[in-house]
Parts: structure tokens; C-alpha cells; sequence
């Protein structure tokens, strides 16, 4: 799958449930709406639809929500998968908020996953139940013991928020560099409505970088994945810090991915609305009508995006959980 401006696809992150147990302020509103369950790709639905992609070319999928372990069948459709590594696909991998890890772990490991990520906001009790309007930081906790202990290889994402986690960063580094987790933080962006002002707590990454400049050495890393972030070496810590900064930088040009929310609707950038509807034609329309309207969707998948914080509006109406970013 190529694009109109070369960008060769490789990478999909398919999102399994807009469903999430938690309610983080940037991402969601305290009353969501979710979707019904007949709009929803069913396992098997997905699992075609990945293999359509294996088929052309597609390297890794990520599987997000939502939260994706609290759809209901999730190991199953783990373990089918992960039965397709090595069979076309390189990796399977999954961006988590880790309260039902606990009793995933085992099951992620065995399916082939070795990579996940895992959203970890604070380390304070109070002030995650805070972010998450409802978390209960020891369930997240033992969720990324128990994956640690079954041999995935752990990578928190924090987002970075201006008063509520802004004096964490070097002892959350700290704390993963002891854990040997890589750490990667994220600038809030402008996606949905979430009853909040999001501008209030945004916080340039640019900012936090010369902050940790003064407690760390930060050596810029030749890591590239085709994705938003930029890493560093973190010295004496033999971990990487990745900073996500959509707003500050530009990273379109390397492009590598396209989103497909549970609807089956897929997404060529996070911040578009352009889109195609494949859950009808995988339900009815034949293997010809999927492959015409990826066609369109690679035709016409953006340039690029300008997300600004400022607008009054998100920058897209559809929040995080609908394509898990
Ligand atoms: N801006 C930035 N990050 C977000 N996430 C969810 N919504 C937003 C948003 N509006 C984060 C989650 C998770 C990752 C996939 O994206 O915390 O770590
Ligand atoms: Fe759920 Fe992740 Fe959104 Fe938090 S950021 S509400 S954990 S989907």
C-alpha cells in the first residue's frame, strides 16, 4: 500500500473498542456515549480485515481501543493474530492502560506479543484517580508487573499536563530507568470534546526537554519507526525517553501508518476526517469493494496535519479512543 505521495503504509493500528474503563480529562468526557455493539467489527471481522492488510504489506498492527482488554473475546482474537507473525506480519503489539493486565499478561505473551505500551500518567495514587477521573493506580501497577514478569517488554506513555503531572517527569524517568522500561511522554492533543479546557493544562514538550536537560544527559537516538517521536539515550539510565510533540513539530513526511477505528471506518491521518467505511463491504461487499476503497483512502490520505491547541473547536471531532491514536 503506497500513498500518493510514495508513503509506503506498513504499520496499522486497529482499534478493537471505543470502550474504555477509565475517563482520562485529555482524552474523554465523564459521560461517553459508546457505541452499539452491532457497529462494531466482531472478532472475526477484524481478523479478515487484518489479513487483508498482511496481504498488502502491512508489517505490524497495534492493537488499541479504547482500551482493548476490556473487549470481551480479546484473547482470542490476540492469539489469532499472533498466529500470523511470521506469516507476513513482523509484530503484534498493543498500547494498553494496563488495569486488566494483570490477568492479560500471560495470555499476550503467549499469542506473540513482546511489546506493549502502557499509559501511566502519575505515580501518585491520588492524582491518578484524578487524570483518569475513576483509575486505581495499584490495579495498573500489578498489571505492568505481571506483564514484566511474563517477558513483554514494557513502554509507559504520559502525557504531559501543565498542574496535574508536571513536577513527575524526572522521577517517572527514574522510576522506569530502574524498571528498564523506555518512557515515552505526549503533548495533549486536540481531539474531541472532553467538557474541558484542554488549553489549561498543555504543556510544550519543548519546555519539559530543557527541564530534564538539568538532571539528564538526553543523547538524540538514530531510533526511527515512521512515528511522531523523537528519541533520546538517556545516559547512565540504559533506557529511551521519546518525546511526542504533534503540535511543536511536523512529522508527516515519514508517515508510515493508517487507523482503523472498531467501526471498521479507517483513518489516513489522526488529524482528518478522511476516512473509509469498510465495515459494510467486509460484511456484504466482497474482497474487490475492500480493496477499491483502501484504494481511495491511500489516494487520498493528507499530506500532513497542523494541530493547533488554541481552537476554540478540536481539531478533528472524533476523540483518541475512537482510532487509539
Ligand atoms: N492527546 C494526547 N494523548 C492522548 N491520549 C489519549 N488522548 C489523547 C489526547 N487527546 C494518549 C493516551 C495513550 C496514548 C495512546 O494516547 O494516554 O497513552
Ligand atoms: Fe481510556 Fe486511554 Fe482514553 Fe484514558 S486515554 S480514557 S485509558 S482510552
Amino acid at each position: 500500500m503506497i500513498d500518493s505521495f510514495g508513503r509506503r503504509i506498513t504499520y496499522v493500528r486497529m482499534s478493537v473498542t471505543d470502550r474504555c474503563d477509565l475517563r482520562c480529562r485529555y482524552c474523554m468526557a465523564e459521560r461517553m456515549t459508546f457505541l452499539p455493539k452491532s457497529d462494531v467489527l466482531n472478532l472475526e471481522e477484524i481478523v479478515e480485515l487484518a489479513d487483508i492488510f498482511i496481504a498488502r504489506g502491512v508489517k505490524r498492527i497495534r492493537l488499541t481501543g479504547g482500551e482493548p482488554l476490556v473487549r470481551k473475546g480479546v484473547d482470542q482474537l490476540v492469539s489469532a493474530l499472533g498466529a500470523r507473525i511470521g506469516g507476513g506480519l513482523d509484530e503484534l503489539t498493543m498500547t494498553t492502560n494496563g488495569t486488566q493486565l494483570a490477568h492479560h499478561a500471560q495470555p499476550l505473551f503467549d499469542a506473540g506479543i513482546r511489546r506493549i505500551n502502557v499509559s501511566l500518567d502519575s505515580r501518585d495514587p491520588d492524582r491518578f484517580r484524578h487524570i483518569t477521573r475513576r483509575g486505581d493506580l495499584i490495579q495498573v501497577l500489578d498489571g505492568i508487573d505481571a506483564a514484566d514478569e511474563s517477558g513483554i517488554k514494557i513502554k509507559i506513555n504520559m502525557v504531559a499536563l501543565r498542574g496535574l503531572n508536571d513536577d513527575e517527569f524526572a522521577p517517572m524517568l527514574r522510576w522506569c530507568g530502574s524498571r528498564g522500561f523506555d518512557l515515552t511522554l505526549i503533548e495533549t492533543m486536540p481531539l474531541g470534546e472532553v467538557e474541558e479546557d484542554r488549553t489549561e493544562h498543555y504543556l510544550p514538550l519543548s519546555e519539559v526537554r530543557e527541564r530534564l536537560t538539568r538532571d539528564f544527559e538526553l543523547v538524540p537516538s538514530i531510533a526511527r519507526t515512521g512515528g511522531p517521536a523523537r528519541y533520546f539515550e538517556v545516559e547512565g539510565l540504559g533506557v529511551r525517553l521519546g518525546l511526542i510533540t504533534p503540535l511543536t513539530h511536523n512529522f508527516c513526511d515519514g508517515c508510515n501508518r493508517i487507523r482503523v477505528a472498531a467501526t471498521g471506518t479507517v483513518y489516513g491521518c489522526l488529524g482528518h476526517e478522511q476516512k473509509v467505511e469498510l465495515r459494510d463491504l467486509l460484511r456484504g461487499g466482497g474482497a474487490v469493494a475492500v480493496d477499491r476503497a483502501l484504494g481511495q483512502l491511500l489516494a487520498g490520505k493528507p499530506k500532513g496535519h497542523q494541530f493547533r491547541i488554541q481552537e476554540p473547536k478540536p481539531a478533528v471531532a472524533r476523540h483518541m479512543s475512537v482510532t487509539g491514536g
